[in-house]
C-alpha cells in the first residue's frame, strides 16, 4: 500500500493555484474520490476556472487569497483553513517566477541585478520555507502526509552544464536546501510527513512560453500530463523518501 493510500479521505492544499501546474492540480484532485476538501490559493484574483469549479463544488473547494511574499497573508490563509479542518494530507507549493515584465532570466553576469535576484529568492525559495513554518500544525497528525514543492532541474548544481539563469537556478537550489532542512526537522516535529521536491519537466505554461522554441515537441508536456505524472510520483512515495528531489518520472535528481 502506498503512503497516501493509508489515508481514507485526503485534505489537500495547493498554493499558487490560479494558473499553470497549480490550477491543473486543483482540476485533477477535484475529480479524485479519495480527496475530501481542496484548499486552493490565488494571489490577485481567482481565475475563471477556480470560480467556476467553486460554483459546482462549494462544499469541497475553498479559495484563499495568499501572496507568498507577505508572511501575514500566509498566516491568515492557514488560519482560514483551520476554520474548516485540523488536518491536511497533501500540500503542494506550485508558486514560481522565471520572468515577469522587466524580470528576465540573466544570460550573463552583466545582467545581474541584486533586487531582481532578491525577487527570485523571495518567491521561489523563501515563500516555500515560510509556508512550511506556518503549515506544521496542520500536517502534524497521526495520518500520513506529504509536503511537495515544485522545484526545477535547472536548480540542480551537479546537473548545471549550460550556465545562465543565475537567479532562477540559485533560487531553486536554495528551495531544495530549505526543504531538505525542513525534512530533517519534520523527522522530529511531524514524523508522518514526507517532504519532497519535484521537477515537473518542461511544461506548457506562462512560465515556459518565451523559452519553448528549442524544446522538441515530445519534451514539452501539456499541463494535464505533467500533473498526472507528478501525482503518480506522489502516490509512489515511501516514508524514507523524505528530503529527496524527484524528477517527473520518479527518478532521483542530483543536488
Ligand atoms: N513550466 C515549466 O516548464 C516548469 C519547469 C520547471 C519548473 N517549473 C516550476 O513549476 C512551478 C509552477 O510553474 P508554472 O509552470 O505553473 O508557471 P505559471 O503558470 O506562471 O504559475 C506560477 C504560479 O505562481 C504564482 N505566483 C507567482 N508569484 C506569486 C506570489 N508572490 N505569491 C503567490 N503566488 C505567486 C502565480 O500566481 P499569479 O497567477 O497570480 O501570477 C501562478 O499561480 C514553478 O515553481 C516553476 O518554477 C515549471
Amino acid at each position: 500500500m502506498t503512503l497516501l493510500e493509508t489515508v481514507e479521505v485526503l485534505n489537500v492544499l495547493i498554493v499558487g493555484a490560479s494558473q499553470g501546474i497549480g490550477l491543473e492540480f486543483v482540476r485533477q484532485l477535484l475529480k479524485d474520490d479519495q480527496v475530501g476538501r481542496v484548499f486552493a490559493t490565488y494571489r490577485n484574483a481567482p481565475s475563471l476556472e477556480l470560480n467556476e469549479w467553486l460554483e459546482h463544488q462549494p462544499e469541497r473547494l475553498t479559495l484563499i487569497s495568499m501572496d507568498i511574499t507577505d508572511e501575514a497573508q500566509i498566516a491568515q490563509g492557514i488560519a482560514h483553513i483551520q476554520q474548516h479542518t485540523t488536518q491536511l494530507h497533501l500540500v503542494l507549493y506550485c508558486v514560481g517566477v522565471l520572468h515577469d515584465g522587466e524580470l528576465q532570466p540573466e544570460k550573463s553576469l552583466q545582467q545581474i541585478q541584486p533586487e531582481r535576484l532578491m525577487r527570485y529568492f523571495q518567491v521561489n525559495s523563501v515563500g516555500a520555507v515560510l509556508l512550511a513554518k506556518h503549515i506544521t500544525p496542520l500536517l502534524k497528525h497521526r495520518d500520513r502526509s506529504v509536503f511537495a514543492s515544485i522545484s526545477a532541474k535547472v536548480g540542480s548544481i551537479g546537473d548545471n552544464q549550460l550556465g545562465g539563469w543565475y537567479g532562477y537556478r540559485a533560487s531553486k537550489a536554495a528551495l531544495n536546501m530549505f526543504l531538505r532542512t525542513v525534512a530533517i526537522e519534520y523527522q522530529r516535529k511531524s514524523p508522518n510527513t514526507v517532504v519532497v521536491m519535484l521537477h515537473p519537466g518542461t511544461t506548457n505554461t506562462r512560465l515556459s512560453k518565451p523559452f519553448q522554441r528549442g524544446v522538441p515537441a515530445e519534451k514539452l508536456f501539456p499541463v494535464e500530463r505533467t500533473v498526472a505524472q507528478l501525482l503518480q510520483v506522489i502516490h509512489n512515495l515511501q516514508p524514507d523518501h523524505s528530503g529527496q528531489f524527484f524528477s517527473w518520472d520518479g527518478s532521483l535528481l542530483p543536488w
